[in-house]
């Protein structure tokens, strides 16, 4: 059941930033003690509250069941006004106490209290604490916690809160206790609980100040053999955190739990890090080189919110990005630093274009500090993170490696122990690092992704480069004033391909501006934006053969990836606009860069991919889907015929049979799945066998997964096959049955849409879990091809999943309206079939506040 169920009639409560004001109450000390039981829980807490300003106590509930509430002891008259109970104090302190009950197996919100595989968690952030026990739910309201926990000894043999166990002993009839305190100050939504049959993977780390600090990564049982890599990138997190941020843990224990229903990726509760299983459960034959990543940097994610985040908090929800932007820049960080620097900057390019350009260009643009929100769930969103990052890495860019240091050291210091806003952070980047950044701060305000234009003319030996930028309008912003758009330029020889001079940072802050290079000499090639410097969108007038230029000779790992891909994306849009486009620049790109040995492997892997279907449509005033399927493909096959000698070299001398987690070995294991699919796209005879050996012998998820993929898009004889077999080989191990689902809802075919529709009704789809959502319905709304075919039908299929998911769990049924909201971008029959399914949602009656405010600001 959703929180607040509101209709498009009865319009819900809309929060705004300019409305914040402080708490008129503290409560610096609070006391919980939860009686654990499945079916019904008791909730009982004694909070010290003391009078910060006028007016009542507010505090936030769900809809637990209200036992008692008592003001220093006695029986206490309440009212309930819109979801809160409100106290009227007499004095300036008063000890306020309550009793509810609530049903965590009832819950499938997964917020709040709730069970999940036989085990009992928590989830507060955002809004969740307010579900387990009355409260001001609000992030600015800092408390010190003890909790006591009692529970049946043989359902839950391991009882765990925030902080430092404080003791803990058996009870009669099978029951049994624990208590835990946490020292740390800290917002509600950092609160939280578990109790469950697990086991712990343990081990120490010590810290730069010698302190010991004790492991644990608590799973089933049967998972233990799967926690080696989440607690060697604990480790590795906690050293890099000392050297890089000077951040040293805090407390005497750290433990992450593993749980199977999970609204996101994990969550960084103090001390208790609650995770995804996805995000910790690896080994190499059920999880990707991809997974592994993806663990490393979501453990570091968590771990590093224990500065930012928690030491140092969010003063109310709208500074969301002061905590998400800056822990996932350095989570970025320490990727890039424990892998390939280059390639992890690919791959966090690939994924803000994917998801936060979208965004930006689309109905649900927002700033990376929000103005205003219906449900702040719907909030915790690309541009809040991802281009959170970005705004953070700019900064860092601007000031350099020393400055910047000084620059976060003052924001740690200054702030610890406080709830704060984005501006703070800002301001202690002014004042620790030396540097204005007034005009700055619009990149916390204005939506939309920056487009600059950038233009190359000769001044005898001089080149100057003109720059102009422009912010499209976003909802509720139609007039944007000029950023600072920093941008890493250099200038290269048409004619020999090599530097001239040194590369340039320019900070571009008017509307336009020239920058002259001096001294080129020769035909002037402009390699800028290297390193992806700004979250921008770069036109050039560079051609085909200034693109082929760069990707042969830029010594910028990224702007050299760029040079391609621009090449293939320009060539792509010219076949689907024209119908024709000559693929001879690609192809001799293409060429020069497999056949490189001074490139590593997954940098040609990443190289050589052409961009996807849906970037292609990105960059198109209204997309054919059918047509940048056709157009990709042409180019994908004529890659595979033409250069099938070097994809099969490639994929030869990538194979291994020794299985190793190195760099070069995740490279290699990259390059060969992306050769197979050049020689399965250019119709090498043998390429069905050579995939299907390949996924019969794999040694590794990796491996096999590569295979299944190329199969499953393909017209393979063994493509049934493989399908089957993988399910047969998988079927009891739920992260790699998802996948199983994910690899078919991203089927380039023609029945990708057909086949999506028959595996919901597959006995291992649910809703329930969110994970297995994601896995078939999140997964075919971002197959261009496939959910814009038909009919109509991948809209309806979405809007049903959407609508029954409502009913379920409304924060992530919210999570799948986006696609939808696309209408604009897909001509007018699809337009008007997408906006119809629109209206069906926002239509239906008991509708939750997530859905309504995603699908009623897509209909906009
Ligand atoms: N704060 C979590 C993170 O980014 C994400 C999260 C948000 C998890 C809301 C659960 C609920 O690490
Ligand atoms: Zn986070």
């Amino acid at each position: 059941m959703a929180d607040v169920q509101t209709t498009a009639a009865a319009a819900p409560q809309v929060t705004r930033r300019e409305d914040y004001t402080p708490p008129a109450w503290r409560v610096p000390e609070i006391a919980l003690e939860f009686e654990l039981d499945p079916a019904r829980t008791v909730v009982r807490s004694r909070m010290e509250v003391e009078r910060a300003g006028p007016g009542p106590l507010r505090l936030d509930h769900g809809r637990q069941e209200i036992v008692a509430v008592r003001v220093d002891g006695a029986p206490a008259e309440y009212r309930d006004e819109g979801g809160k109970l409100v106290l009227d104090l007499p004095r300036d302190s008063h000890v306020i106490e309550t009793e509810c009950v609530v049903v965590p197996e009832a819950n499938t919100e997964l917020m709040g209290l709730y069970a999940s595989g036989g085990m009992l968690c928590t989830q507060c952030e955002a809004e969740g604490f307010r579900r387990i026990t009355p409260f001001p739910d609000r992030p600015d309201v800092l408390s010190r916690y003890s909790v006591k926990m009692t529970a049946d000894k043989t359902r839950f043999p391991v009882l765990l809160a925030n902080g430092d166990r404080f003791g803990s002993g058996d009870l009669p009839d099978g029951r049994h206790w624990a208590e835990w305190r946490d020292p740390f100050f800290k917002p509600c939504y950092l609160f939280a609980l578990v109790a469950g049959d697990l086991k712990a993977n343990r081990d120490h780390f010590t810290t730069m100040s010698g302190r010991q600090v004790e492991l644990g990564i608590w799973v089933r049982e049967a998972d233990l053999p799967k926690t080696a890599h989440a607690m060697q990138a604990l480790k590795d997190s906690m050293a890099w955190d000392e050297r890089t941020y000077g951040r040293e843990y805090d407390l005497d224990v750290f433990n992450i739990v593993a749980v199977a229903d999970f609204n996101f990726g994990a969550m960084e509760n103090k001390g208790l890090n609650i995770f995804n299983s996805r995000y910790i459960l690896a080994d190499p034959e059920t999880a990707t080189d991809a997974d592994y990543d993806a663990i490393a940097a979501v453990v570091a994610h968590e771990y590093f919110h224990n500065w930012s985040g928690n030491r140092v908090t969010c003063r109310d929800w709208f500074q969301l990005s002061l905590k998400e932007g800056l822990t996932v820049f350095r989570d970025q960080s320490f990727s890039a630093d424990h892998g390939s620097a280059a390639v992890e900057r690919i791959n966090q390019v690939r994924m803000l274009r994917a998801s936060q350009f979208q965004e930006d260009a689309g109905p649900l643009a927002h700033p990376v500090r929000p103005d205003s929100y219906i449900e702040i769930g719907n909030f915790y969103t690309a541009t809040v993170y991802n281009k959170g990052a970005e705004l953070i890495r700019m900064m860092a860019t601007m000031l350099g490696p020393e400055r910047y240091r000084r620059g976060t050291d003052l924001y740690f210091e200054r702030h610890d122990g406080q709830a704060v806003t984005c501006d703070d952070f800002v301001k202690a980047m002014e004042d620790g690092g030396g540097i204005d950044l007034s005009q700055f701060r619009l990149w916390y305000s204005q939506a939309g992704t920056p487009k600059v234009k950038a233009t190359v003319r000769q001044d005898g030996r001089d080149a100057i480069v003109s720059l102009e930028q422009t912010v499209p309008p976003t909802p509720g912003q139609s007039d944007k004033k000029p950023m600072p758009i920093p941008l890493r330029m250099a200038m290269f020889g048409g004619g020999t391909g090599s530097v001239q001079g040194e590369e340039r940072l320019v900070v571009l802050d008017e509307a336009r501006a020239d920058v002259r290079f001096e001294g080129v000499g020769e035909r002037p090639v402009l390699s800028i934006n290297r390193g992806f410097s700004a979250p921008i969108i770069v036109e050039s007038d560079r051609g085909a053969a200034d693109l082929a230029l760069l990707s042969a000779h830029d010594d910028d790992p990224f702007a050299r990836y760029e040079a391609l891909q621009q090449l293939m994306l320009d060539t792509l849009i010219a076949r689907v606009e024209a119908g024709v486009a000559d693929f001879a620049p690609v192809l001799d790109a293409v060429r020069l860069t497999v056949e490189n040995p001074a490139l590593d492997k997954a940098f040609i892997a990443e190289a050589v991919l052409p961009p996807s279907e849906a970037f292609i449509g990105d960059r198109m005033a209204s997309v054919d889907p059918e047509a940048v399927h056709q157009a990709r493909e042409a180019l994908r096959a004529e890659l595979g015929r033409l250069l099938e000698g070097q994809w099969r070299a490639a994929y030869l001398g990538s194979a291994s049979n020794r299985f190793e987690l190195t760099p070069p070995a995740k490279g290699a294991r990259r390059l060969r799945s992306i050769a197979l699919g050049f020689l399965m796209a250019g119709g090498a005879e043998d390429a069905p066998a050579l995939a299907w050996d390949q996924f019969q012998g794999a040694t590794n998820m990796t491996d096999r997964q590569g295979a299944l993929t190329v199969l499953v898009s393909s017209d393979a004889p063994q493509r049934e096959d493989a399908i089957a077999a993988f399910y047969a080989r998988h079927k009891d191990d739920a992260l790699v049955l998802d996948k199983w689902f994910t690899t078919q809802a991203l089927s380039t075919r023609a029945d990708a849409l057909d086949q999506v529709l028959k595996l919901a009704q597959h006995p291992d789809f649910t809703l329930t879990n969110p994970n297995r959502a994601r896995s078939l319905v999140g997964a075919f709304s971002a197959n261009q091809r496939g959910f814009h075919s038909g009919e109509g039908e991948g809209y309806r299929f979405l809007a049903d999943n959407i609508l029954a998911l409502d009913a379920i769990n409304p924060q992530t049924a919210a999570k799948f309206v986006a696609p939808l909201g696309r209408w604009r971008r897909f001509g007018e029959t699809r337009g008007a079939l997408m906006r119809a399914e629109l209206e069906r949602i926002v239509a239906k009656p008991g509708l939750s506040k997530d859905v309504f405010e995603q699908a009623s600001k897509s209909l906009a």
